[in-house]
């Protein structure tokens, strides 16, 4: 099929490849000049893995193109996705005039049928105000369809995702427009669920928030585990074990973070509220989450007392591995705090330093976890990246000033840590004294 995918952000570049990939032809198409220079010279403006390997082949063979011009990619393709970003405005309100400019160059452009993809992330009833805005800007007499098609991309894993959902989402409203869908999408041989377009947005939204939302449930039993001295990923293991549970998005840490989540509850909590609804539990998740850095910090004075002066080493700032993202990563502000007090901060991370470099301008970024740990009086562990399980800790304990490690990650067991002489301090489990 002939496809553009207009939005070349994180969504964008991942569909786009992957519908390369399925062997339709694709075009990726953004306002953004500099950017689809780059992506035609195979420079890819994320760090996502197998996307640079997946886009290169594509465009070798053709399948994949960029452009500048949104009006040569509509004009050009049958099926056209929206997928440009929809930030949050001051008020929690997603912004979607980046959606409605979409639209009205869509419709400024539409030369023969079209179906309309809404592949961003939107509130309920957006899909409803494209159609709108289509109708008012059309030129020529051409039918179109707009269906809503929520993406479920996790960044780090988000071609395997494509590959291999869980479930695919079509919101619908002509025979036309899920036949063609459907099509699209047969070679995933995935679960699908046709629906009408509200339902599928709301399919979105929900998901999110029902993630969001084990994340601060279980962030919550873990401030009790605190209380009583239990354990919580024991606690996680037994519940996760009830099918109706499940084990997923049950680790307890310093809070959910990225582009989507607190984006998207707030969104969710506006879109609520806007039609009369008061989503107070979406307002608790949120609570409980930004209280995970407080409780971090809290626990970190209780080790290293004052902390103006002390040299802290942190492991990851990324919002979670397998990524160079640090939008919304609670870390920053974890980072910033520990500044605010006076401390000096030794940071590495695989692969998100070059970003943070831009935000965090007085801190000392290391060139391996060993380096930051050297002469440090605590090491904060920030972001679970997996090369941080395999780290040399008689090595990293030799290297501290003092044996503290503080976890928000709870990537270690206390005991192994104990017996390797560190004094432990984790989420939601007992803090081990180290010798
Ligand atoms: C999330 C959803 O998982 C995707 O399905 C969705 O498509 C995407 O948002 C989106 O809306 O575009 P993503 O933000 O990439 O994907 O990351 P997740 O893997 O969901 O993690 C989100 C945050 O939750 C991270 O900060 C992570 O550290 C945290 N988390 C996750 C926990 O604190 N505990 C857990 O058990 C799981």
């Amino acid at each position: 099929m002939k496809i553009s995918i207009i939005g070349t952000g994180y969504v964008g570049l991942v569909t786009g490849s992957c519908f390369a990939e399925l062997g339709n032809k694709v075009i990726c198409a953004d306002n953004d000049a500099a950017k689809i220079k780059g992506l035609k010279k195979g420079i890819i403006p994320i760090y996502e893995p197998g996307l640079k390997e997946l886009v290169i082949k594509n465009t070798r063979k053709k399948r994949l193109k960029f452009s500048a011009s949104i009006s040569e990619a509509v004009r050009s393709s049958d099926i056209i996705f929206i997928a440009v970003g929809t930030p949050s405005s001051d008020t929690g309100e997603a912004d979607l005039t980046g959606i409605e400019n979409v639209a009205r160059n869509i419709a400024l452009n539409m030369n023969s049928y079209k179906l309309i993809v809404e592949k961003s992330t939107v509130p309920v009833e957006t899909g409803l105000w494209v159609k709108r805005t289509i109708s008012t800007y059309i030129r020529k007499k051409v039918r179109f369809d707009v269906v809503s098609n929520p993406e479920f991309l996790r960044e780090g894993s988000a071609i395997a995702d494509f590959m291999h959902p869980d479930r695919v989402v079509i919101g619908a409203e002509s025979k036309l427009a899920r036949d063609l869908m459907l099509e699209l999408y047969k070679p995933l041989k995935s679960h699908v669920v046709v629906t009408d377009i509200k339902s599928a947005e709301l399919i979105k939204h929900a998901s999110n928030s029902f993630l969001a939302a084990k994340i601060s449930f279980i962030n919550a039993i873990a401030r009790i585990c605190d209380k009583v001295g239990a354990d919580i990923t024991e606690v996680a293991y037994g519940m996760g074990l009830d099918k109706r549970i499940g084990p997923g998005f049950l680790n307890a840490g310093i809070g959910y973070g990225g582009s989507c989540f607190p984006k998207d509850l707030d969104a969710f909590i506006h879109i609520s509220e806007k039609i009369g609804y008061d989503f107070k539990l979406l307002k608790n998740v949120r609570e409980i989450n930004s209280q995970q850095q407080q409780l971090l910090l809290h626990k970190l004075k209780e080790h290293l007392w004052i902390l103006k002066d002390k040299f802290i080493g942190v492991l990851g700032v990324s919002f979670k591995p397998d990524t160079d993202d640090i939008r919304n990563a609670p870390s920053i502000d974890i980072v910033n705090y520990l500044e605010k007090e006076g401390a000096h901060i030794r940071l590495y991370d695989p692969s998100a330093m070059p970003k943070a470099k831009k935000l965090l301008k007085k801190v000392h970024f290391c060139q391996d976890a060993y380096s930051a740990a050297r002469g440090s009086d605590c090491l904060l562990i920030l972001t679970e990246w997996d090369e941080f399980k395999s780290l040399d800790l008689t090595k990293i304990r030799g290297l501290l000033r003092r044996p503290l490690i503080v976890d928000g990650r709870n990537m270690f067991k206390p005991q192994d840590m104990q017996k390797k002489g560190f004094t432990y301090v984790s989420i939601g489990r007992p803090v081990v004294l180290g010798r």
